[in-house]
């Protein structure tokens, strides 16, 4: 088995780092606090970090590997590796490594022990009590080079194909990658621009998911694209956007796969996107 590694957390680029700091308070129902112009947020399980760039582009994706062993396992199929520079990140562990991938998105993988637990803090508080879990599950990318980002995710970083939706000619539109059993880690779309699409926080069953939609309407977050269910990876959705226009996804049911699940074939349409109806086309 590939070592094992679940998503922790998104450092996102913002030029309104503070704006979409208070967004992810509100609507994700985390806790900011800001250290030299990094906001970190959370709330058991889920976790965004925004600093300051361009609107639309991380700064990194952090995986977690749950055991030395796996770690290892990791390290050694990846010695090989040029890694990135992750000295800009006073954040992360001096453990931790990093991978630029073939679009120049950084990410960094560490020994779950080596991650700081988060520390109470006080600034942007949200009102988190009557809300239901959702932990930080996957995140897609736009890209324009879909072939070589999944060649990248799966043969050198030891993803596992789950799906792939190609156009009738054959063509690769997009894929589904996992680090567990999870459906996916990473959804990777073929577009004419290279750019962050969406981050995914999963709860437990429809009931929370339709409790979160009801806290996006009391909070007048307008939903725009959902309710519906993805085709690649069974979960039903709904996305909300954050004010750099990000999609921010909350989700549910999502497949849980076998080491020897065959990977999913898809058409390139709409319906693979959403089986209830229409879909936000890449491309
Ligand atoms: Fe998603």
């Amino acid at each position: 088995m590939r070592p094992q590694r679940h998503l922790k957390r998104l450092h996102l680029q913002s030029p309104h780092a503070s704006m979409l700091a208070n967004f992810y308070a509100r609507a994700l129902g985390m806790t900011c606090h800001e250290v030299n112009g990094t906001w970190f947020c959370r709330h058991e399980g889920r976790e965004v970090l925004v600093s300051e760039g361009q609107a639309g582009q991380l700064h990194y994706a952090l995986f977690a590997i749950q055991n030395s062993a796996q770690w290892e396992e990791f390290t050694r199929a990846t010695q090989d590796l040029p890694k990135a520079n992750l000295a800009a990140y006073a954040e992360l562990p001096h453990t931790a490594i990093g991978f630029m991938d073939p679009d120049q998105n950084r990410m960094v993988f560490v020994l779950e022990s080596d991650l700081e637990e988060p520390h109470p803090s006080s600034s942007l508080t949200a009102k988190t009590a009557s809300l239901p879990a959702a932990v930080s599950q996957h995140f897609a990318l736009r890209t324009q080079q879909v072939d070589n980002m999944k060649r990248f995710y799966t043969e050198d970083l030891g993803f596992t194909l789950s799906d792939v939706v190609q156009d009738d000619s054959g063509q690769l539109k997009a894929c589904f990658v996992r680090g567990n059993e999870m459906h996916h880690t990473l959804a990777l779309f073929g577009a004419p621009v290279t750019c962050f699409d969406h981050q995914s926080f999963e709860t437990p069953s429809w009931d929370e998911l339709k409790n979160w939609a009801d806290h996006m309407g009391r909070l007048r977050i307008e939903i725009v694209w959902g309710v519906g269910r993805h085709g690649p990876g069974n979960d039903v959705f709904f996305m909300v956007r954050d004010p750099d226009g990000n999609l921010a996804e909350i989700s549910s049911e999502i497949e849980i796969c076998t080491d020897s699940r065959p990977v999913g074939q898809w058409k390139h349409e709409e319906r693979t996107l959403n089986l209830w109806g229409k879909a936000i086309m890449r491309s």
